[in-house]
């Protein structure tokens, strides 16, 4: 069957490509760090809401957790619309394909979303009426995003399929279509999950080096905990992150093993800044810190290089129309700053307090 692409938007992007390219990654990134401490973190209190019956540091640290992910989850709700923005205006021929193939699936993000988005906060508002259903309502919740993280995937994955759209569609046009023949999916998938038991372990790590500052004694505990969470899992990274890269088509995996210099540094640039933080966590816990969200960004980068060699053969932003509307684009840059540095402060606040509120599970 012919590889069929959509034609681009005849209104042609609003800024140059390269501009919006920036954009998306950039706010990838933030979406990603947000959604790394939902997933991990979410998990992470479901355990420990169960090892919490018989451990003080568990239901201490489920309480905590308790209070810190519902915001964790609107961030990351939030800042999943502005990649989501750049991704429609630059690859809208793609994205919108892949949303149409698999469009039930894809509205089921929608529910689950909101459905574990209640849970979360009936676990921090209402323990009580909840009763022995707190931890069972806590592990719906991290399936839910555990599954919409991989429904991501699915779509991510189709996005990069130019050559299945056709065939796809002409087999069925219910919108029921997932991308469960894609070799690279579980891998891909999996990266993208365990990353975030490493990421919600610093981040618990942080939580105990504030409450050690408020000479509380759980938050030792609490930084050895998380500390042991980001080695876990970064190492089980080194397994799957070989995976993922063995996994890709070979003509583009040589890019980063060599073929391209530029892709194989950033992506081996990124994998030994992780590697340096695994072995500082437990010495210097900001600097490993500063490291993973390094080592975050060049990821990105290099996810994103990865989409524009899948797509090279059939469609490249660097040849869209551009009709540039800067007024649009001041108030968004302004809006954006302001948005950003707002939540800044939300997180700083937060982490300040330290202490948590009288609301969370008891
Ligand atoms: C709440 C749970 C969520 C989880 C667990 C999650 C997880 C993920 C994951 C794993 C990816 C990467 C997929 C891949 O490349 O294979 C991703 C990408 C993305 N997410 Fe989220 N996400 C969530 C919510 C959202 C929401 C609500 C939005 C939008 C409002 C959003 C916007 C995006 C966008 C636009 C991308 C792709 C960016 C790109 O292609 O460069 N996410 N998400």
């Amino acid at each position: 069957m012919p590889v069929v692409v959509p034609p681009p938007d005849p209104a042609g992007l609003p800024a140059p490509a390269w501009l919006l390219q920036v954009l998306l990654v950039f706010t990838f990134i933030l979406h990603v760090l947000a959604m790394n401490l939902l997933v991990g973190g979410t998990t992470i209190m479901a355990i420990s809401l169960r090892k919490g019956r018989n451990s003080a540091f568990h239901a201490e640290l489920a309480k905590r957790l308790s209070k810190a992910l519902p915001v964790t989850m609107s961030l990351t709700i939030t800042l999943g619309v502005a990649p989501l923005l750049f991704v429609q205006v630059l690859y809208g021929q793609a994205f919108y394909t892949a949303s149409v193939l698999m469009a039930w699936p894809w509205l089921s993000v929608i529910a689950l979303v909101l459905l574990a988005y209640y849970g979360l906060y009936l676990v921090q508002f209402r323990p009580d009426w909840l009763g022995k259903w707190v931890t069972p309502i806590a592990w719906v919740s991290a399936v839910f995003i555990l599954l919409v993280g991989l429904l991501y995937t699915h779509n991510a994955t189709l996005n990069l399929a130019p050559n299945k759209w056709a065939s796809l569609y002409a087999m069925s046009a219910a919108g029921l279509h997932l991308n469960w023949s894609e070799p690279t999916l579980i891998p891909r998938y999996l990266h993208f999950m365990v990353a975030a038991f490493a990421v919600a372990g610093l981040g618990i790590a942080l939580l105990g080096v504030q409450a050690k500052k408020a000479q509380d004694a759980w938050g030792q505990e609490a930084v050895a905990y998380g500390a042991r969470w980001f080695l876990g899992a970064t190492l089980v990274q080194i397994v799957v992150g070989l995976w993922f890269l063995f996994s890709l088509p070979s003509n583009l995996m040589q890019n980063f093993i060599g073929g391209n210099i530029v892709h194989t540094a950033i992506l081996w640039g990124g994998v030994v800044l992780a590697v340096i933080a695994l072995l500082l966590v437990n010495r210097y816990l900001l600097g490993s810190v500063a490291l993973t969200v390094l080592a975050i960004t060049l990821m990105a980068i290099t996810r994103h290089s990865l989409r524009g060699m899948y797509l090279q053969p059939y469609l490249d932003v660097r040849t869209l129309a551009v009709n540039p509307q800067w007024g649009m684009f001041v108030i968004f840059a302004v809006l954006l700053v302001a948005g950003l540095a707002v939540v800044g402060w939300m997180v700083w606040q937060f982490y300040k307090s330290g202490q948590p509120q009288k609301a969370a599970v008891e």
